[in-house]
């Protein structure tokens, strides 16, 4: 098969490993891909939004399977633009890609149909939001509706705090037409576990759960990023509370779709928090997670490749899903200043040499290759993913890897998977 994967992050880096294992795919190429991809793929200089060059790029190369990786092109329309070419695509349509697109559309299937997630009231003006927040009590949940690259959720504290927001939103237009409409939701706790689904419609497989670490220092303190590592078991997750999400989560939400007439067909992501009520959902994201692919996929003992199938041919009913006894940590390697302002083009050394260890992998997320050389093209840089019996292991091997690495202002997190060590001893 011909298969083309969009997208330049860690997470199609992972996926381009993963597929490239597959005896199905004889031909694998990335748009745009990074400096990782290079290496697996023939990388095209196709941006991931520009929909009319992908369908072209697709119909001239008689591509086989395309693979959406992050949501912006699915919110677009990609997945519906290929089909109608008649070109074979993993990933939700247009409509079915809302789940993650607004965040009013999917929390109005959570109401309908019974999935459990926090009180929420949805707004689309200034006036009318500041009004509500002034008779709530805090803290509170402010939510842009539509996609702001993880930017768009801030938990706010005081009044103060609530009219900065909402004047970003609204006045500003800080987060564009995403920012129109907010979602102002009630303020949950708890431990946060990550759980990937593919669904073909009607039947879905899910996948190991993980959990991602948010925040950008040590001790989950400071802004939230993108994610700065990930596990993968959860420890945490006792199989009693595991069984409970899919009989009160992502049956609800399956059934919902279908009571919708939406035809989800991809990856689910459901963004759980266990809460002392139980399992309530966070957020839907309509693709596979990043940096949760980079330590799920590792894991994965069946071919990537006949799941994706089976999902596009809506064959998940008689497909099954293997995994790896081994657990599996990811760190992600950050440019200075990540998540705020940071230089790019920076010379990167050693990851050669790091992804040489034994169960050790390097996914490259913002980085490019020129002229023979790995560089910085991005907030987050690297992946440095590992395999082992136990988390201990796991974290010794990916930070004695982290060692053989560096470039100019590398940051990254001291005590990812600290968690599942402590948790995996109480267990
Ligand atoms: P989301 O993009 O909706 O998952 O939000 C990003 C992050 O914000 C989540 O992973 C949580 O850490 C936090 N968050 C979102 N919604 C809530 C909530 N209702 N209560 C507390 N934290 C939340
Ligand atoms: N790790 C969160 C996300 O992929 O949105």
């Amino acid at each position: 098969m011909k298969i083309m994967i969009v997208g330049s992050g860690g997470r199609e880096h992972a996926l381009a490993w993963s597929i490239k294992k597959s005896s199905l795919c004889d031909e694998l190429f990335c748009l745009p891909g990074n400096g990782g991809t290079a290496e697996l793929a023939k990388n095209m200089a196709i941006g991931s939004e520009e929909i009319n060059n992908i369908v072209s790029f697709a119909k001239n190369n008689r591509i086989d399977l395309a693979v959406i990786g992050p949501e912006a092109p699915l919110v677009l329309g990609l997945s519906d633009a290929l089909q109608e070419k008649g070109v074979k695509v993993f990933g939700p349509n247009k409509l079915a890609a809302q789940m993650e697109g607004s965040k009013s559309f999917a929390k109005g299937i959570m109401f309908k149909y019974g999935v459990p997630t926090g009180a929420a009231d949805t707004f689309e003006s200034y006036e009318q939001a500041l009004h509500y927040v002034k008779e709530q009590a805090f803290p509170l949940v402010i939510k842009a509706d539509g996609l702001a690259a993880g930017k768009g959720v801030v938990i706010v504290n005081t009044i103060t705090e609530a009219e900065e927001i909402l004047s970003d939103c609204f006045l500003d237009q800080k987060f564009g037409p995403a920012g129109n409409k907010v979602l102002i939701e009630e303020f949950l706790s708890g431990p946060e576990v990550s759980l990937l689904c593919f669904v073909d419609g009607k039947n879905y497989l899910p996948m190991t759960p993980a959990q991602d670490h948010k925040a950008i220092y040590d001790g989950d303190k400071g802004p939230n990023t993108g994610g700065m590592g990930c596990y993968s078991p959860v420890p945490l997750l006792a199989d009693s509370v595991y069984q409970e999400i899919i009989e009160t989560v992502v049956e609800p939400t399956i059934w919902g779709l279908q009571g919708e007439e939406i035809d989800y067909q991809g990856v689910l992501y459901f963004g759980i928090m266990l809460t002392e009520n139980g399992p309530k959902v966070l957020e839907f994201n309509a693709r596979f997670g990043d940096p949760e692919t980079q330590v799920v996929l590792p894991r994965l003992n069946t071919d990537i490749v006949e799941l994706m199938l089976a999902t596009a041919n809506r064959e998940l009913g008689a497909a099954s899903i293997g995994w790896k006894k081994e657990v599996c940590i990811s760190v992600v390697l950050a440019s200075g200043g990540y998540p705020g302002d940071y230089k790019t083009g920076i010379e990167i050394s050693g990851t050669s040499e790091a992804s040489k260890q034994e169960n050790v992998l390097v996914f490259h997320a913002g980085t490019k290759l020129e002229a023979g050389k790995v560089l910085t093209a991005g907030g987050r840089v690297l992946n440095v993913t590992a395999l082992a019996d136990d988390f201990t292991k796991a974290r010794e091997k990916a930070y004695q890897a982290i060692k053989l690495i560096n470039f100019d202002g590398m940051y990254y997190r001291q005590d990812i998977g600290q968690r599942a060590v402590q948790q995996q001893i109480k267990v």
